[in-house]
């Protein structure tokens, strides 16, 4: 293969973005010149997501009409609602929350305006209406009616009403909110380029967001979190974990939430994350799983020098606040929809189509043979 062809894109700067800036060698991730870990400690997500679209963290005026205009927004149409129903029960949640966010786009009166303004409205509306759809889903296919949103209710607390009916203690409530802040935003990772991708040829903002939804599906990236509970269920017992973990090893299995495309000495938000799942399972006495993680992560640095990434913690977090493991996707999705559009919004400030080239190596150029010839 030609030297000029960069396989996955691997090292390849496209474009320049002003949203975050990923650090291989310090191991650092900023969101607007903010480490991600500060903003961790003293942010709520409805403020990094304010950050992520206005450049700056928000005053307290500022975040009170913000936090007005998300919670204003939470409820869906009766129309969508239908819709939600009739999904096959058997769907994945993130096909069923990329058909609801398609949706949104349908009803939008003005979808093809790609005015920065109507945009954010837009982005605004997708991030309180998402968690909406996926609650939903989530109740209708377990029979159960869905739960109305409340607008007294923080992002994250709103979410677990919509699920379970209840908002858990503060400390559960927080870990959520940091992993949230965590998955907000990545620089150039493979569903935001898709939705750059999508967003450069002035498409609209919902098809962008539905695209991106499709690339984080892919087990190479968001569904990573949802791979990573099963390997723990797999394994099922700590002292089972260090037999698992030779196995896979010597047998060169892929073990899912270890590894990155930038990072390759650690991934910058796992100490957090690390920190919030340790809370959690010392909140629900789910140790046994911290036990099981520790011996995967301290073998696999040990004996292949890969570090753990984002999902690998963030799996089992979800799985011990009680979402189902199908659910962890989806809730990277209603994060991550800040960074999108963000995206979306600065691609489209500056845009310029975007189209690689390729190197063709099938057949030769030849004459089509009449029909009795072939
Ligand atoms: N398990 C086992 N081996 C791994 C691995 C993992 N999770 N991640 C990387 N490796 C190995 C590769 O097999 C390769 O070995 P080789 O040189 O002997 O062929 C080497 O490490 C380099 O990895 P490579 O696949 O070239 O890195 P990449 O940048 O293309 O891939 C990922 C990055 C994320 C796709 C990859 O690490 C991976 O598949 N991880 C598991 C999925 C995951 O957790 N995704 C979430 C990402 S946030």
């Amino acid at each position: 293969m030609s030297d000029d062809i960069k396989k996955g894109l691997a090292g390849v700067m496209v474009d320049e973005t002003a949203v975050s800036k990923v650090n291989p060698e310090t191991n650092s991730l900023i969101y607007r010149g903010y480490a991600v870990q500060d903003l961790c400690q003293h942010c709520s997500f409805e403020e990094v997501a304010y950050l992520m679209w206005n450049g700056e963290l928000p005053d307290r005026a500022q975040l009170d009409a913000f936090t007005r205009q998300e919670r204003g927004q939470r409820g869906l149409s009766d129309d969508l609602m239908q819709v939600i129903r009739r999904f096959p029960k058997s769907a994945h949640p993130m096909d069923t929350v990329r058909t609801g966010v398609s949706f949104l786009g349908m009803e939008d009166q003005d979808t093809w305006n790609n005015d920065p303004a109507d945009n954010y409205r837009k982005s605004v509306a997708i991030l309180a209406k998402t968690p909406t759809i996926v609650a939903a889903d989530y109740r209708i296919r377990k029979g159960e009616e869905p739960i109305a949103p409340r607008d007294d209710l923080s992002f994250a607390e709103n979410f677990f009403h919509m699920c379970f009916g209840k908002v858990p203690d503060p400390e559960i409530v927080k870990s959520f909110d940091v992993s949230l802040i965590l998955y907000a935003e990545h620089s150039f990772n493979a569903s935001t380029f898709t939705a750059r991708v999508i967003a450069s040829t002035l498409s609209d903002i919902y098809g962008a967001v539905v695209g991106a939804i499709a690339a984080l599906k892919g087990p190479l990236h968001g569904g990573a979190n949802e791979a990573v509970m099963h390997t723990l269920l797999e394994i099922g017992e700590p002292e089972k974990a260090q037999a698992w973990i030779d196995d896979a090893i010597d047998n060169k299995k892929l073990v899912m939430g270890f590894g990155h495309r930038v990072y390759k000495s650690g991934d910058s938000r796992v100490p957090t994350m690390t920190r919030a799942y340790h809370d959690v399972a010392r909140h629900t006495g789910g140790e046994k799983w911290v036990e099981i993680s520790r011996v995967l992560e301290k073998t696999f640095i040990e004996r292949k020098g890969i570090h753990p990434n984002l999902d690998f913690p963030t799996g089992p977090a979800y799985y011990l606040m009680g979402f189902d493991i199908d659910l962890f996707t989806p809730i990277f999705v209603m994060s991550r929809i800040t960074g999108w559009t963000a995206h979306v919004i600065e691609q489209l400030a500056d845009n310029k189509l975007i189209r690689p080239l390729s190197a063709y190596t099938g057949v030769a150029q030849r004459a089509v043979p009449a029909i009795g010839e072939r």
